[in-house]
């Protein structure tokens, strides 16, 4: 669960402790801190100045009118209170049902593991997600509940469901049409729990691995990133122009984060790019934008606005990047997303100057997950001073609008037989089945030593007594990586899967005997090793890293110490190791490549573990190949792409062997 969750969960249950109401909504400040509530002061909520006209449903409500007619017959029956609360998004975690129908908010979303209170199944989600949308309706205009999650490798926050390999994996999986079905499936998952829109896919392309989110894009080429982007997309929502798209089915994908997160100095989350706004536009035009006009084109309707600054200045405060270029000249016409209180990071001295600087420069929903209450007041007041037309409001609360009845949201039947039709396949075979053809297509063979005429696979294969070394062996949590039913992921077993170890065991016993061991000892019988190393799970900052910590952890350094030393009391130096490294991006491997005669890289293959196994033993090949350039010291990340520097590059982006 998001760390800010539990914060607010304290600050909730505090502040009902003390006001000794039962449930009373909160308001809480910019700090989080528990305020006044506006009913108990008898101000009266947002929600009382509303007018109670009988809504005239006639032409919004009718779907054979065309989306345009609808939207407009519909914004000029809403009142200002009704329009403000349809530009914000709150976390479901800090609000009720009863919020939902007295504010009407355009739009509520689940940060990465905010579960609902009854528990973590689909069936919980189901209900959860039902409940508000059914709130929704009971509003006078009955305008629906727009629900969205952080599906970015399958439908990762619920319990059970199946957890495909990141987005990095797939980019080396090198082919667009898995990565479509993947996206599909994955789409099947969180409709079947009733939500209607994931953010994703990410479409930076990271040029320092030290950046915690290397592993949610796909390349570092933007060119690669654009078809991985638009295949993903068309996953999510069905392909444009076809029956499918946006049907019951299918999601609303969300470009994100518009723009140049991969840019930023040394790789730090959130950081800042530093060129020149002109530099900057150079480098779109170089081909950085071409993931975002491709995903535009692929029919993606919502666009999500990146924490990063450019020159120091926030991108949810550029006016340039969101109004001049992607509504400017990329006439996108969807909706713009802020991130997760990205606009309590603007340069302006009050909140509500901070929320005035997000709708200048294009904001439309605000995902302001706890102040949702401070941020309709400071909206209303905006409009009422004059510091922000009604125009602006009109042409934010206008693309909501047009995203709703574009995705069916109006004619949605809440829990309808499709819904309960795809619960059955959330976590089942079929989806499974892509997944772990994913992982196997995944995997990056980067070295594979020829000994006596037989390479290191080989004489695994030959081989009658394995020994798998390393914890991450048997880690569901860490082969799976963030964004895995908490925020952050976790080791251990978080969910339903089959770790690698299981999955080799399943291809190779009982002909073959296998043991394992996390110490790095191996036995007189072993005569191979396998040894599975890594970094465990993180998310976002977390994962930022300095470049000298750009390596395996350090319980798994100690491991193939151990092993190495063990290899030689044992006098089985001759006998083949072969290490997959599990990690979220390249790590710093250079001095233990000698010790392995071969070398896998499996990336975050999420729960279908047998992947690894079906190449390791099966007829499967290796085809995977690096979206990367990997270097042989981290150090020398920044002069990845300098001329003459190829002899500090260790395997350059494209490399992959095969069998
Ligand atoms: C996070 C991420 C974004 C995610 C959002 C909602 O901070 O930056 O990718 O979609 O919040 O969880």
């Amino acid at each position: 669960m998001k760390k800010r969750v539990r914060i607010y969960a304290v600050l909730l249950a505090l502040a009902l402790l003390l006001s000794g109401c039962g449930n009373a909504q909160t308001q809480t400040g910019m700090d989080g801190t528990a305020g006044q509530t506006e009913r108990e002061n008898g101000q009266g909520s947002l929600a009382d100045d509303r007018e109670t006209a009988e809504a005239d449903k006639s032409v919004y409500m009718d779907p054979a009118q065309d989306v345009e007619s609808r939207v407009e017959a519909l914004l000029a029956q809403m009142t200002l209170e009704e329009k403000i609360a349809q530009m914000v998004q709150p976390e479901q975690a800090g609000i009720t049902a009863e919020d939902v129908s007295e504010y009407g908010f355009g739009s509520v979303l689940s940060g990465g593991g905010s579960a609902p209170s009854t528990g973590n199944s689909a069936q919980d989600w189901q209900q959860r997600v039902n409940e508000l949308k059914a709130a929704a309706l009971q509003t006078r205009l009955g305008i629906p509940l727009l629900y969205g999650v952080d599906a970015v490798h399958g439908n990762n926050n619920v319990f059970g469901t199946v957890i495909f390999p990141h987005n990095i994996g797939l980019g080396a999986a090198g082919d667009p049409e898995l990565t479509e079905r993947v996206a599909q499936a994955a789409a099947e998952e969180v409709r079947a729990i009733g939500v209607q829109w994931t953010f994703a896919p990410t479409l930076g392309n990271p040029q320092n691995e030290r950046w915690g989110r290397t592993y949610e894009c796909f390349s570092e080429d933007p060119q690669e990133v654009a078809v991985y982007g638009a295949a993903s997309i068309r996953g999510f929502q069905g392909e444009l122009g076809t029956e499918e798209y946006l049907d019951e089915k299918h999601v609303l994908a969300c470009a994100k984060h518009f723009i140049g997160e991969g840019y930023t100095t040394d790789g730090i989350n959130q950081g800042d790019v530093a060129m020149t706004q002109e530099e900057f536009d150079l480098l779109l035009e170089s081909g950085v934008i071409d993931p975002y006009a491709a995903a535009l084109n692929e029919g993606v309707r919502t666009v999500m606005i990146s924490f990063n600054s450019v020159d120091g200045v926030k991108c949810h405060e550029n006016r340039h990047l969101i109004r001049d270029i992607l509504k400017g000249e990329l006439g996108f016409t969807g909706l713009v997303v802020s991130d997760y209180n990205a606009i309590q990071q603007l340069s302006g001295a009050t909140y509500k100057e901070q929320i005035r600087q997000g709708i200048d420069a294009g904001v439309d929903l605000f995902m302001e997950v706890y102040s949702w209450q401070d941020f309709m007041k400071n909206m209303k007041a905006l409009v009422e001073e004059g510091s922000v037309s009604a125009e602006q409001i009109d042409d934010a609360v206008s693309r909501i609008l047009r995203v709703k009845f574009e995705a069916g949201l109006f004619e949605e039947t809440i829990g309808a037989e499709t819904e309960q039709a795809l619960l059955k396949k959330v976590g089942g075979e079929e989806h499974r089945e892509i997944a772990r053809e994913a992982v196997r297509k995944s995997l990056v063979l980067l070295k594979n030593e020829t000994q006596d005429g037989k390479s290191a696979l080989e004489r695994l294969n030959a081989a009658e007594n394995i020994r798998v070394c390393g914890q991450k062996a048997y880690d569901l949590g860490s082969q799976c990586g963030g964004w895995t039913i908490s925020w952050q992921g976790m080791s251990g077993k978080t969910t339903q899967g089959t770790t690698i170890i299981d999955g080799i065991a399943a291809q190779v016993m009982p002909e073959k005997k296998l043991s394992h061991d996390v110490k790095g000892e191996v036995l007189e019988e072993n005569d191979a090793v396998i040894v599975v190393i890594g970094e465990g799970p993180y998310a976002e900052t977390d994962g930022d890293r300095t470049a000298d910590a750009l390596k395996v952890s350090a319980d798994d350094a100690v491991m193939l110490e151990n092993l190495k030393a063990s290899l030689k009391e044992q006098g089985k130096q001759d006998i083949p190791v072969i290490a997959i490294l599990i990690a979220g991006r390249p790590l710093n491997i250079t001095e233990y490549l000698d010790d392995f005669d071969a070398l896998i890289m499996a990336w975050l293959p999420g729960t279908e573990g047998e992947g690894v196994a079906d190449v390791l033993f099966g007829e499967y090949d290796f085809t995977g190949k690096l979206q990367y350039t990997w270097m042989k010291d981290p150090a020398d990340i920044e002069d990845k792409f300098a001329e003459g520097n190829e002899d500090k590059v260790l395997f350059p982006a494209g490399f992959g062997l095969s069998k």
